[in-house]
């Protein structure tokens, strides 16, 4: 164990509190998650005063959890890489506060990571994927294909004008009542529905970019379901597969559009899909046999590696430690941070 790099990683931007273990090895000792679902269930989405109170209360735990679980002591860890944006400012407060605060007692390094790139470079953590290649994030907050060129070197080819693809799901599961998380329970209640059910719009789907908009599709499910009162179980099940189905379409037809905008600059034909949304089995057999028919592989991640984590945190921090890019403690947590603002 001495011969190896131990980095704690703290994740708390939006209602997963989480603690993770993970070592130069690219091994991960531990990866605790403190679901917030049952409070924020009774919302039907996420309540941010009451994620940032629950973070307070849980890291403590989280970190206690992970250090007995890896077998470390507080004294092993060589740095802590905390998310410190973009999401929810309260929560990440919190999270960057506490990895602050542990780092100035510990005297070790303090690594300020966007939440974004852990999702980004999880793909090198499971597998050894060289860079360049071509990432979809598909998560709660965010929808874009982006080139992975090197650590902090990141270009956005495309993303959503309007909606995440992740907050599409869930609106459009509170619309037909089913509990929050909602983008799980669609995918349960689109495996049984008839995807070819209601024909549903694909906004922008023509445009020669990859650029996607979702809020138009998400307001013509509300019209249909306003339509189809009273909702049985057979016609939610049905609408929850048409949107799944239509989500599919769209993100086929623009991945082929980020494959041809990606390969003018790069021949490392490799595509790897994160965040929350990448889960959906659904959603990952139709892209994955998009970029086949492109000559791309598919790189998909391990359920509870796509949704928020905080071993991406750590893994995240374990590359820039290898660099030697860390942080100052007085670098300011923020609710926005993009990609390609990242150093
Ligand atoms: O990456 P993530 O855990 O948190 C953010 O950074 O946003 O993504 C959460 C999003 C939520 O919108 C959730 O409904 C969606 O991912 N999600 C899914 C599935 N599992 C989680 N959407 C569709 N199908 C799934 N199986
Ligand atoms: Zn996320």
């Amino acid at each position: 164990m001495k011969n190896k790099i131990i980095i704690l990683g703290i994740e708390s931007s939006c209602d997963d509190s989480s603690a993770s273990i993970v070592t130069s090895d690219k091994e991960i000792l531990a990866n605790i998650v403190i679901s917030q679902n049952n409070e924020h269930s009774v919302y039907n989405g996420v309540v941010p005063e009451i994620a940032a109170r629950s973070h307070m209360q849980n890291l403590d735990k989280a970190v206690t959890l992970a250090l007995g679980q890896a077998k470390i002591n507080l004294h092993q860890i060589d740095a802590i890489a905390a998310t410190c944006g973009p999401g929810l400012i309260g929560g990440v407060i919190v999270g960057s506060m506490f990895a602050k605060g542990m780092a100035s007692a510990l005297k070790i390094p303090f690594i300020a990571v966007n939440h974004l790139e852990g999702h980004a470079l999880t793909a090198r953590l499971v597998s050894n994927i060289a860079y360049p290649y071509l990432l979809l994030l598909i998560s709660g907050g965010h929808c874009q294909f982006v080139e992975i060129k090197d650590l902090g070197k990141y270009k956005i080819l495309g993303q959503t004008l309007d909606d995440a693809v992740g907050e599409a799901f869930d609106k459009v599961a509170k619309m037909l009542y089913l509990p929050f998380p909602g983008g799980p329970q669609i995918e349960k209640r689109a495996s049984i529905g008839n995807p070819k059910a209601y024909i549903l719009p694909k906004p922008i789907i023509n445009q020669p970019n990859c650029d996607m908009s979702f809020s138009g599709l998400k307001t013509a499910v509300k019209i249909l379901i306003d339509t189809l009162q009273p909702l049985d179980e057979n016609k939610s099940n049905d609408v929850a597969a048409s949107f799944q189905y239509t989500i599919g379409e769209i993100l086929k037809n623009k991945l082929t559009q980020a494959i041809k905008i990606y390969s003018k600059n790069n021949t490392n034909n490799i595509i790897v899909a994160a965040g929350g949304v990448a889960a959906n089995k659904y959603l990952s057999s139709v892209l994955t046999e998009a970029a086949l028919a492109n000559g791309f592989k598919f790189v998909t991640l391990p359920i509870q590696l796509c949704t928020d984590n905080a071993a991406m945190i750590a893994y995240a921090g374990l590359e820039r430690f290898n660099k030697n890019k860390f942080n100052d403690l007085n670098f300011c947590p923020r609710a926005r941070w993009s990609l390609e603002e990242v150093k």
